[in-house]
């Protein structure tokens, strides 16, 4: 059966969450490139809610600011001073406007909860048409989470006593409360207002509905799910990384059914945002952040971390870190290439070994081979940048930039000192700092003509193993102290 769409979803994040020990709130430390919030928002939004509320209260200025940042669309709700989930609820529907349909209730620090549980947990409830219907578990231990009390043949819902308030027999009840709730929301809204806090932690306890809507003949229903990660919450930052942890391994997996190598999957972390096409193989020790987006069978790594960056189709990035680059179709980077905000390498270009790249346009096939800094620059398609050049971008002061035309050859160990121009088909000799623009198709040097002192070496090196290296070729070949300085040394290139 087709899942209709909730009227409301309400996301409870209002809790202190103070195991986490941190200054930061709970629900906005990140696993998968995310904040738990963000999760639960994301699956939140997955069932196509008519209304998305969050309750906030602890830390209540952070948590906003994140919401209207990251899902602006969602309507913030504040709990006051009455504690416990019947209160943030009953806060919650404060800003719903419907008066009808179900309402499914979830945690903002249940990070693998997923939309598509969400929906069955709808079209369960909405079959049964139950007043509630509560997503529970089967666990190991049980202890602290709210046990469900079922009639004698185990067939219907009676109820959830919470931890604290329960009996010896009834802790052993092995299944447990996720907490993430459907329910019809005109049931709900006048149960919470028979809510007491008569309890043993004095709240206004959500579980109480339970029993509220049965008295009235209403039907309470469970829908156990056995996948227990997925309901569990982060409360401590050991859960945390065991959550992350588990998602990176759903990430994976997702990621390998759709037709991505991944080599090695307990070295590989990838954030649930990631994109990643057909045949593209990541290679062990990878790490992919953020909005990276890898083309079809491009190769990544080893021991590769790409953050906000697109990968052409074809292309190769081995051993690197780039950040807010884009590497064009059929390019290689690296091995130990650092590629910084605005990198934008063309199609079958190379960055290559220790190279740094920022705020840079690298043309179509264009090469940037060796040793290198590229800073503030545009390069045109199919130049050749010769190995240890600097593009000095930076005066002390301010910045500019370089601009290198099509098809330049630029030598090797040059400093091109910004602003500067080099024209198309031009060419500069091996170690030229380049102050004035060079014109199209010309040659620009400036390394100062090359002096050969004859025999120095066996004037002033006299019993050391070089002097006895030249005195040997010399002897074998006397016409060699004669050779003349090479006058077009600067023509000579790396490649
Ligand atoms: C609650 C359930 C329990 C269930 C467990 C699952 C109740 C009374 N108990 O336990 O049956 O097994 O969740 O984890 O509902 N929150 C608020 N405002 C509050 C209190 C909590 O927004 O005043 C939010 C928290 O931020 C958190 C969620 O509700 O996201 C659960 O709170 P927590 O204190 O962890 O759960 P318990 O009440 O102990
Ligand atoms: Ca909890």
């Amino acid at each position: 059966m087709e899942a209709s769409a909730p009227a409301a979803v309400i996301v409870l994040a209002a809790g202190a969450g103070t195991r986490m020990k941190s200054r930061t709130p709970k629900v906005l430390h990140e696993i998968g490139g995310r904040s738990l919030l963000a999760h639960a928002v994301i699956a939140a939004e997955g069932t196509g809610p008519a209304e998305l509320v969050v309750v906030v209260r602890h830390e209540r200025e952070k948590v906003a600011a994140h919401l209207s940042e990251h899902a602006p669309e969602v309507a913030i709700a504040d709990q006051d001073d009455v504690p416990g989930t019947g209160r943030a609820v009953q806060c919650g529907l404060e800003k719903v406007a419907a008066d009808s349909g179900t309402v499914l209730v979830t945690y903002g620090d249940v990070p693998l909860l997923e939309a598509a549980t969400l929906r069955e947990l709808v079209t369960a409830h909405e079959a049964a048409s139950a007043a509630v219907t509560v997503l529970t578990a089967r666990v190991g231990d049980p202890t602290g989470y709210g046990r469900i009390l079922r009639s004698a043949d185990g067939s219907e819902v009676l109820g959830i006593v919470e931890h604290k308030d329960a009996t010896e027999a009834q802790r052993a009840i092995d299944e447990i409360n996720s907490g993430i709730y459907a329910f019809d929301l005109a049931v709900l809204r006048d149960a919470l207002s028979r809510v007491s806090t008569d309890n043993a932690q004095g709240e206004m306890y959500l579980t109480d509905v339970l029993e509220i809507a049965r008295s009235d003949g209403r039907s309470v229903r469970a829908v156990v799910t056995d996948d227990v990660m997925m309901v569990e919450g982060a409360n401590d930052r050991v859960q945390l990384a065991q959550l992350g942890a588990e998602m990176n391994r759903r990430t994976l997996e997702r990621h390998m059914r759709a037709g991505v190598t991944i080599i090695d999957p307990a070295t590989t972390w990838i954030d649930a945002d990631v994109t990643i096409g057909q045949d593209a193989r990541i290679l062990p020790g990878v790490q992919l952040h953020g909005a990276t987006d890898i083309g079809e069978g491009a190769i990544i790594g080893p021991d590769t971390t790409l953050r906000d960056t697109e990968v052409g189709a074809g292309a190769e990035v081995l051993r690197s870190h780039a950040l807010l680059a884009q590497i064009g179709a059929g390019a290689t980077v690296g091995p130990f290439s650092y590629l910084r905000a605005g990198t934008e390498l063309g199609a079958n270009g190379k960055i290559g070994g220790f190279v740094e790249t920022k705020n840079a346009r690298i043309g179509d096939g264009a090469k940037v081979p060796h040793l290198s800094y590229v800073g503030d620059a545009e390069i045109g398609e199919g130049t050749n940048i010769g190995a240890a050049t600097i593009f000095a971008n930076y005066d002390g002061v301010s910045k500019h930039r370089t601009t290198v035309g099509k098809h330049v050859r630029i030598g090797s160990d040059n400093v091109l000192v910004a602003p500067v121009t080099i024209g198309d088909g031009a060419a500069t000799g091996a170690g030229t700092t380049v102050r004035k623009d060079v014109p199209p198709g010309a040659l620009g040097v400036n390394a100062v003509a090359q002096r050969n002192v004859e025999g120095w070496t066996l004037r002033r090196r006299a019993g050391t193993a070089a002097e006895a290296a030249a005195r040997a070729a010399l002897e074998a070949d006397p016409a060699a102290a004669a050779a003349p300085a090479v006058e077009d040394n600067e023509e000579h290139q790396q490649r």
